[in-house]
């Protein structure tokens, strides 16, 4: 070839590069596999190495492999990247360790935990595929991520490539990107803060730009590793090491409460004199066989939980107290105090909880008061210097309306048969202030998800009057948005995309979008279990079929009396029904899939009773669900089998069992029936 048909080539190539690049990325529809994608670029990048006149302007090999993205392509990651549960105390830490030895059944054993800095950064995951960095990810909602491999590559902390010669096939590192204080200081005009400039800085368009930012890495643990030959995590902590990742010198292996408390205090101690920013230590079960066997909730695995550091205090003065209304119509009063730096945050409000703490405090309008912020949590009124307070103060009076005028009430609560401490307003929808909080929770992360559609959006399309029920999000008018001010073309175009793909929901968020009080996401998963379509929900819309369905409910294992009167109460509201009803119209709500797991116990319904010696009721239930079985919660034609365990079972339930002539199973021949 001649050097005019080489440059032929080379611009006809490029030119296909950008468009399967704009596709791929501005259109999220890729024209090519990823694998003849990467072919053709590597192709590029060959010509541009082997003819270097190529490389003029806009070369490919300048933009570290890749071109300038607009949009970072969405990749679900092989395994969800959870979050961590919180503790604040050493009460905290104690009850967290005791619901680990409940749950594994191990009363009195001390564990080893992992003791790890808890890194002020931003998450990523890194995928190696026989020691190739192949995959870089952002932890996005947990379940998806965005693809930032580019960006990751820049940073010098992280190995392109592993040796190792015992090394699985995939292995998935996760650590935290951070910037140091120092290097900080010489960025910061452009940031609110260190996390905030690492989360700005990777997630540039531009990797070039992200190269000029000093990111650094903390490698602190794994994704999917396969063959999984490791058996702790210190010992994956060592090996992370010896593959050349950073990892925190603090890190350190403790045994029971007494040592965890003194590694935290320490720690604390030294806190201020690191060069990046911690806000706690995370412990982690040690043993990773344990670390399976507890398993997650919905978003923390039970293995693991975040010991904060003490919270920061200042003193202000109370200016006015006024009332919130949630979602679920509890009323908060929240004291308007004068602006207050506390750990580095300006605070104006503090929250005083409910009726019953302010009169616990005794807290007055113009009272001197202690304030104090816990990591993320919402500030709260400590403390009332009654020395400082006026001679002509008076007693706070509640009010006994809510922000829509209608009367609050504090309702009874079952499982604890006492008046509930929180005041409500029961009017739901017809309630302006509550419908704009169900809004808010119904574009939240964890349920519909919807980008761009944040709780100021909801607030100013609230006031536009462009949504006032959930069913107005999927009828927007984007021409009327782009016309208002902060919206431009590109803006609206994501905000669209965003909604669209926001229509196919699947039925267990669903469920907890629409906000019924006491149905979390735990339960919400049991529920869409139970319906499995949204044809088979939409009968709870229907007056006929409600109270049947409602009696079926208490089968489930986790769905009591106090979610079955909540769900009751609000279907029982046309209101909600019809606006559930008009929202479904805009869905396309995907079938429960559950973790669709076959295995020994597949289309068996199971139900304990008693307490069993090796593993605890939670175990039981884990591991059932694990082999496709499922956990009923009460006695029916529908139960298989009856586990009786030995400590206290309940007897009418054996009997009823009995009558049903249902296989009635002891701890251990059910064991024998799993081979375990
Ligand atoms: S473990 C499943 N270890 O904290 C366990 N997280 O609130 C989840 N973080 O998203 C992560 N340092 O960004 C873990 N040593 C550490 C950490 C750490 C910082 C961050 C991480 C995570 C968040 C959870």
């Amino acid at each position: 070839m001649n050097k005019q048909d080489i440059k032929k080539k080379y611009n006809k190539q490029k030119k296909l590069l950008f468009k399967y690049n704009h596709h791929y990325f501005n259109l999220d529809s890729p024209l090519i596999s990823d694998s003849k994608f990467d072919q053709l670029k590597n192709e590029i990048i060959k010509l541009e190495k082997d003819f270097p006149y190529l490389r003029k302007n806009n070369s490919i090999t300048d933009q570290v492999g890749a071109p300038v993205l607009k949009k970072f392509k969405k990749i679900k990651h092989a395994k969800q990247m959870l979050s961590l549960s919180n503790t604040f105390d050493s009460k905290g830490m104690k009850d967290f360790i005791n619901k680990i030895s409940n749950y594994l059944n191990l009363k009195n054993k001390i564990f080893d935990f992992s003791s790890e800095l808890k890194i002020d950064g931003i998450s990523a995951s890194l995928t190696y595929e026989n020691g190739l960095l192949i995959k870089g990810l952002s932890r996005g909602d947990g379940v998806t991520g965005e693809d930032i491999l580019e960006n990751l590559k820049t940073i010098k902390d992280i190995p392109k490539k592993i040796y190792d010669d015992k090394l699985p096939k995939i292995l998935e590192v996760r650590g935290e990107v951070y910037i140091g204080k120092n290097d900080f200081k010489k960025i910061e005009k452009n940031f609110a803060n260190p996390r905030n400039a690492a989360g700005g800085s990777l997630r540039q368009k531009d990797p070039k730009e992200t190269k000029k930012i000093p990111l650094k890495f903390f490698a602190y643990g794994f994704g999917v590793i396969n063959p999984m030959i490791y058996k702790t995590q210190s010992e994956f902590i060592s090996k992370l090491k010896k593959w050349g990742f950073i990892v925190n010198p603090y890190n350190i292996l403790v045994s029971g409460i007494n040592e965890i408390e003194k590694h935290h205090k320490n720690i604390e101690s030294l806190r201020h004199s690191l060069d990046y920013d911690i806000d706690g230590i995370v412990f982690k079960i040690n043993d990773l066989n344990l670390q399976k066997r507890l398993g997650n909730t919905s978003n923390s695995p039970r293995w693991a939980t975040a010991y904060k550091f003490s919270s920061e205090k200042a003193i202000s003065v109370i200016k006015d107290i006024v009332i919130q209304v949630g979602r679920t119509g509890a009323i908060t009063p929240v004291a308007k105090i004068e602006p207050v730096t506390v750990g580095g945050v300006v605070v104006s409000n503090a929250t005083l909880h409910n009726e019953d703490e302010i009169k616990r405090k005794d807290v007055r309008l113009g009272d001197t008061i202690v304030i104090q912020r816990a990591g993320d949590v919402i500030p709260q009124v400590v403390s009332v210097n009654l020395q400082k307070r006026k001679k002509n103060s008076k007693k706070y009076i509640f009010p006994n309306k809510c922000l829509c005028g209608s009367i609050i009430q504090k309702e009874f609560n079952l499982s604890t048969k006492k008046e509930d401490a929180v005041r409500r307003c029961n009017k739901g929808y017809d309630c302006s202030f509550i419908a704009k909080e169900r809004l808010k929770h119904i574009v939240s992360k964890e349920a519909f998800n919807i980008d761009g559609l944040g709780k100021k959006v909801i607030d100013q399309f609230w006031k536009l009057n462009f949504i006032k029920k959930p069913s107005d999000i999927f009828e927007l008018d984007f021409d009327k948005i782009k016309k208002l001010e902060g919206w431009g073309d590109l803006s609206v175009e994501n905000l669209k995309t965003a909604i669209d793909q926001a229509k196919n929901i699947s039925l267990n968020r669903f469920i907890y979008a629409i906000g019924v009080r006491h149905i979390g996401q735990e339960n919400a998963k049991i529920l869409a279990s139970f319906f499995k379509s949204a044809n088979q929900f939409a009968y709870i819309l229907k007056q006929a079929h409600r109270d049947d369905i409602l009696k079926n409910l208490n089968d489930l294992d986790g769905i009591g009396e106090t979610q079955i009167s909540s769900i009751k109460n609000f279907f029982n509201k046309n209101k909600n029904v019809e606006i559930v009803q008009k929202l479904i119209t805009k869905l396309n709500i995907q079938d429960f899939k559950g973790t669709n797991v076959k295995g020994k116990l597949s289309n068996i319904n199971v139900m304990f009773t008693g307490g069993f010696e090796k593993i605890s009721r939670s175990e039981a239930k884990t591991l059932t669900e694990n082999l496709g079985g499922k956990v009923l919660g009460s006695v029916s034609k529908k139960l298989n089998i009856l586990v009786v365990g030995n400590s206290k079972p309940t007897k009418k339930k054996i009997e009823k069992a009995k009558e049903l002539k249902i296989k009635i199973y002891s701890e251990n021949e059910w064991y024998k029936l799993l081979n375990i």
